[in-house]
């Protein structure tokens, strides 16, 4: 659905060049969520940016649906474009028009006639929940519902693609997961294709199917959120894994349990699977776990479970039992400290 290939984008500045995207490959498949985070500065907007040309890559293909865009005339481009809606974290709706106006105006500029933009409307209006606000200014409403309103503007146009620079940045948690819910409904039931980009894993976490890493305008990492979240290899997508789930332990507790056997981080799908596998790894193999901490979460629709146990025993039994929860679909990874932190080696 959007296909960016070998994307390069240098920004001439005063203090010389700045390599905002260097040679980034990225593919979305239709229907698809995915996501791209990073840390301020890493790329993000411009890659966004890119895929409906707002911004011309130095280099590069973007394709969306198979049409090649960097070299489109204007007029197609144009149209194209409409194909695809767009929704940032200030929402930049006209403060000098009511909510229907905010999305009738865009709609009449496309050539619709009187009734069919009042039908839009009140469809959209409709679907993200504010069917009650047609009059209403945006100074009277809320952050999620101005965010509101920018999506069923968006939405309006009947796009294929919705790309989302930090839609959620500037709200509440409360409304954050009332608009990430809106975004996995509006792609399940509408079936578009969702490109979003964040610095917040727990968007990742609650809508993506997928999720690329950015730094220095590169994508370090990119997979399933599923297998990110299990296993993440590069260090800052541990630290943006981590940033959900700390299992911080107390300084005197680091020292004794180093000594004495093995700590690892158990990570599970499944309500319950991680609970019985550790159970029968006590009956099995002489060890003596002790749970130190422990979570249970969603991963998009999935239960999602961590635990950080110490295990106590000889090495190679310890090393058969974590063999064992393998087995069981269990995610085993041995943790080691570093004075301050406990760390996942
Ligand atoms: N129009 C521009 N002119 C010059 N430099 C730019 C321009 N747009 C972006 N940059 C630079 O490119 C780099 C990447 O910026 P970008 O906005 O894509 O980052 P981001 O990942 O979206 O960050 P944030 O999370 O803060 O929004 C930054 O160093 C930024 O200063
Ligand atoms: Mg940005």
């Amino acid at each position: 659905m959007i296909e960016l290939t070998n994307i390069t984008k240098t920004f001439s500045g005063k203090q010389g060049d700045i390599h905002a995207l260097k040679d980034v490959s990225l593919s979305v498949g239709k229907g698809e969520i995915y996501g791209v985070i990073g840390y301020s500065g890493a790329g993000k907007s411009t890659l966004i940016r890119c895929v409906n040309l707002l911004e011309q890559p130095d280099q590069g293909s973007v394709k969306v649906n198979d049409v090649e865009l960097t070299t489109l005339k204007a007029g197609k481009l144009r149209e194209t474009r409409s194909h695809i809606g767009m929704i940032f974290q200030g929402f930049n709706l006209l403060k000098t028009a009511t909510v229907y106006d905010n999305i009738a105006i865009p709609l009449k500029l496309t050539g619709l006639d009187k009734q069919a933009v009042k039908e839009r409307v009140q469809k959209y209006l409709d679907i993200v929940g504010l069917a009650g606000k047609h009059d209403a200014y945006p100074s009277e409403l809320s952050g999620g519902q101005k965010q509101r309103v920018a999506i069923a503007r968006a939405l309006s146009h009947e796009p294929e693609v919705l790309l989302s620079d930090e839609a959620t940045s500037a709200l509440d948690p409360d409304t954050t997961e009332a608009i990430l819910d809106l975004l996995l409904r509006i792609n399940k039931e509408l079936g578009i294709t969702i490109l979003l980009i964040t610095h917040e894993m727990n968007v990742i976490q609650r809508i993506c199917d997928r999720v690329a890493v950015m730094e220095n305008g590169e994508v370090i990492e990119e997979g399933n959120t599923k297998d990110i979240f299990i296993a993440p290899q590069q260090r800052t997508t541990k630290r943006f894994v981590n940033s959900l789930f700390s299992h911080d332990i107390p300084d005197d507790l680091v020292d004794r349990l180093s000594e004495n056997g093995q700590v690892a981080k158990l990570s599970f799908f499944g309500e319950s699977s991680g609970d019985p596998a550790l159970a029968l790894v006590t009956k099995k193999y002489n060890i003596y776990p002790n749970i130190l901490s422990g979570s249970i979460t969603r991963i998009k629709e999935e239960a999602f479970g961590q635990l950080l146990v110490h295990f106590k025993g000889e090495q190679a039994e310890i090393n058969d039992a974590f063999q064992f929860l393998q087995d069981q679909q269990v995610h085993v990874e041995g943790v080691t400290f570093d004075g301050e932190n406990q760390r996942v080696s």
